[in-house]
């Protein structure tokens, strides 16, 4: 099969250079030249058939590496390589960062650009093929705990935050793993103030036969209950995790935990978007403002796209809302059309914060704030209803002490 090509680039030499060294290549094809990152992603949402896109480090007005990131995030599979100047171990390391599935000199020799383009295409083919066989299939049959997956419109909207409070209120009740699906950016250890080794990536390998001793080496077991599966420390490993493997370990986990809590982070990957698939319940963090409505719309848009949830089948939780934010539920309802939590969550900076530098997020000291974990637990299925009276004989008992 031939490969499809895209170039981004609004220099006309290289762009010259380049078709000339593609029309040598047999087997490979440039089926558009795009000159801004507006016409990048131009192509990037039509849904054309693309294999890979080289982009410019010159490219404008979006940086290439945002640009990169966009294409990561609008077309999964969709492999970016780099075009740079100067290919250094500093832009290598911050290509990949952003998603880059490869760099190559501004002018590569024939053969470079010829492995570098096949390489990236064989991963997008890979990935495709992945993403179909993720949804033909269903989990082995048997014990299944109850799977809710977080996911940010974008970063700092609380995703994480409410994953590790779900987690630890519903560690008071019922067996729970929480798993740091943000494979690139995930920062759970930062947040419970625990060290491990041990990742989901160690898991890869030996997907599709998880023991309890296996899981045993890899998760972490946190003094207030949770156990917790971590991302990788590289963060090029979060490729590792394919949507098959991700598959089986959430699966493996399902059939141990009665409630599995997933950190998907914001930026989309084989990992984060399978959790999203098959989560019974997935939550949508948003901030009170108009760039992450934006952004949950985006994100929405995407998962449809991409079959991997409904938007009516998408929960959107407003976080961090104070009583004078502008935008309040039935505003933030109107502009998104997706159904909404019932619970909301109250902006808690002080407490978070305190809690989180004394490394005592399980104990966050402000009662509005926890019983709004407690109704969202509730509302999503993983507490027992009548957690609510709980949370405040908690309290009381952390007053007494
Ligand atoms: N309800 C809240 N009120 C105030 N600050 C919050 C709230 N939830 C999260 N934060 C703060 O916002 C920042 C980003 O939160 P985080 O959970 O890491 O977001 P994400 O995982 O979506 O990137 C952190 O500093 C966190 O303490
Ligand atoms: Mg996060």
């Amino acid at each position: 099969m031939t490969v499809q090509v895209v170039i981004g680039s609004g220099d006309q030499e290289l762009v010259t250079a380049l078709s000339a060294q593609f029309a040598e290549l047999t087997g490979i094809e440039v089926i558009g030249v795009e000159t801004t990152s507006a016409e990048v992603l131009g192509v990037v949402n039509a849904e054309q058939d693309f294999d890979v896109v080289l982009v410019d480090d010159e490219i404008g007005p979006l940086s290439a590496h945002e640009l990169v990131r966009e294409i990561g995030m609008r077309r999964p599979h969709g492999a970016a390589v780099l075009l740079s100047a100067k290919v250094d171990e500093d832009l290598l390391t911050r290509a990949l960062e952003a998603g880059a599935k490869g760099v190559l000199a501004r002018q590569p020799s024939l053969e470079e650009l010829r492995a570098r383009v096949v390489a990236a295409a064989e991963w997008s083919r890979g990935m495709r093929r992945r993403l179909g066989t993720a949804m033909a299939d269903d989990f082995p049959d048997g014990r299944r705990g109850r799977m809710v997956a977080v996911c940010g419109a974008k970063g700092g909207t609380g995703a994480t935050t409410v994953a590790v409070q779900l987690a630890l209120a519903v560690a008071a009740h019922k067996s729970v793993c929480l798993v740091d699906m943000d494979l690139q950016t995930g920062d759970i250890p930062s947040y419970l103030d625990l060290v491990h080794r041990r990742s989901i990536a160690d898991l890869v390998g030996v997907a599709t036969e998880i023991t309890g001793t296996v899981l045993g080496d890899a998760l972490f077991i946190h003094e207030s209950g949770p156990h917790v599966l971590l991302a990788p420390a590289e963060g090029e490993r979060a490729e590792d995790v394919t949507a098959l493997a991700a598959r089986q370990i959430l699966g493996a986990l399902r059939a141990r935990y009665e409630v599995v809590i997933v950190d998907c982070g914001a930026f989309m990957t084989e990992g984060s978007m399978t959790a999203v698939e098959y989560a019974d319940r997935v939550i949508m963090t948003v901030t009170p403002d108009l760039p992450a409505l934006r952004a949950a719309k985006r994100m929405a848009q995407l998962w449809a796209r991409l079959k991997a949830r409904k938007e009516e089948e998408i929960y959107v939780l407003l976080t961090r809302l104070g009583r004078r934010s502008e935008i309040q539920p039935d505003f933030a309802a109107r502009i998104l059309n997706l159904p909404l939590t019932k619970t909301t969550i109250p902006s808690s900076f002080r407490a978070l914060e305190k809690a989180i530098n004394n490394g005592t997020l399980a104990r966050v000291e402000d009662d509005g704030y926890r019983r709004a974990i407690a109704a969202l637990g509730i509302e999503v299925g993983v507490l027992p209803v009548d957690t609510g009276g709980e949370v405040r004989a908690g309290r009381r008992a952390k007053v007494d002490t």
